[in-house]
């Protein structure tokens, strides 16, 4: 069945996601080791961790883009990695890089999606992709190429292609990296917005705390694949656990340093 091209965008019902019992390894490398959550439906719900941690790796699975080795991810009540889900579920994945084509103009990215989906006249995808320019004050920019975008553009671009496919769940890999702390700020405003004017679930990847504690209405922290903590802002405000407590505010010790720990981590 084809997506109906709604005038208000998202309008139709958000979807939660659960995780049950979640494990995924590469070769003997366990990557996650049973991750359990529960995304409710329309909550802005943060991941954070360290590099490495699975991050990127957890939110392929929601994504449904690689099968778990054991375990379990559902979005909307349907098995993630099902094929068929995507027909039943919009989901939209803003990458950690971007992953825009270097050889459309950003209009044409935008309006890549819709027209393989034909989710509607060329008329239609134009209201459509206008109007997702439009949310990320991008109005000028449709016949540029990402290789003429700065970086902060070119992850709105990112985002508003994500919009075009009105998704009922939205998933962010650290929308913020590399961007300065205003352009970080803006970014912020924008997912917040985004949740309030669509009702859209949103999980969102992050180092950045900024972002986190502003917009979440509950927060996970993954670290070396397993989740070590789940609750609101407020709760880890003065975290209980040291290793949360260290990840949120390492302190800068110059005297000894931790490369040289790690090159005598026996000492
Ligand atoms: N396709 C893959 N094949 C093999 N190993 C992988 C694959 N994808 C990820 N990994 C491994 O999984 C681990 C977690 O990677 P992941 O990308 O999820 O980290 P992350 O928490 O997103 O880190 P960052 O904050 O740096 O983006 C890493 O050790 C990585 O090498
Ligand atoms: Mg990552």
């Amino acid at each position: 069945m084809k997506a109906a091209f709604t005038a208000t965008p998202f309008a139709e019902k958000t979807v939660g996601v659960t995780v049950s019992h979640l494990s995924r390894q590469y070769g003997r490398n366990v990557v996650l080791h049973d991750v359990n959550l529960e995304i409710r439906p329309g909550e802005i719900f943060c991941i954070m961790g360290p590099s490495g941690s699975g991050k990127s790796v957890l939110l392929k699975q929601i994504a449904g883009l690689e099968s778990p080795t054991s375990g379990e991810v559902k979005i909307g009540g349907f098995i993630a990695a099902d094929p068929e889900t995507r027909a039943r579920v919009r989901l939209a994945l803003v990458f950690q890089a971007g992953a825009l084509f270097n050889s459309l103009s950003v209009y044409d990215n935008l309006a890549l999606y819709p027209r393989e989906h034909q989710l509607g006249s060329e008329a239609e995808i134009r209201t459509r992709v206008e109007r997702a320019l439009a949310i990320l004050s991008l109005g000028g920019a449709g016949r540029k190429f990402p290789s003429e975008l700065s970086g902060g553009m070119k992850k709105r671009v990112a985002i508003a292609r994500a919009l075009v496919m009105e998704p009922q769940l939205l998933l962010y890999d650290e929308p913020t990296s590399e961007l300065d702390p205003v352009m970080s700020a803006t970014l912020t405003e924008i997912i917040a917005t985004l949740r309030e004017q669509t009702a859209v679930t949103s999980v969102v990847v992050t180092h950045d705390r900024d972002l986190a504690f502003s917009i979440a209405d509950r927060m996970a922290f993954l670290m070396e694949g397993r989740i070590r903590g789940i609750g609101r802002p407020g709760d880890f405000k003065t975290p209980a656990e040291p290793v949360i407590a260290n990840f949120l505010n390492p302190v800068i010790d110059l005297k000894n340093p931790r490369f040289k720990q790690l090159e005598h981590p026996h000492e």
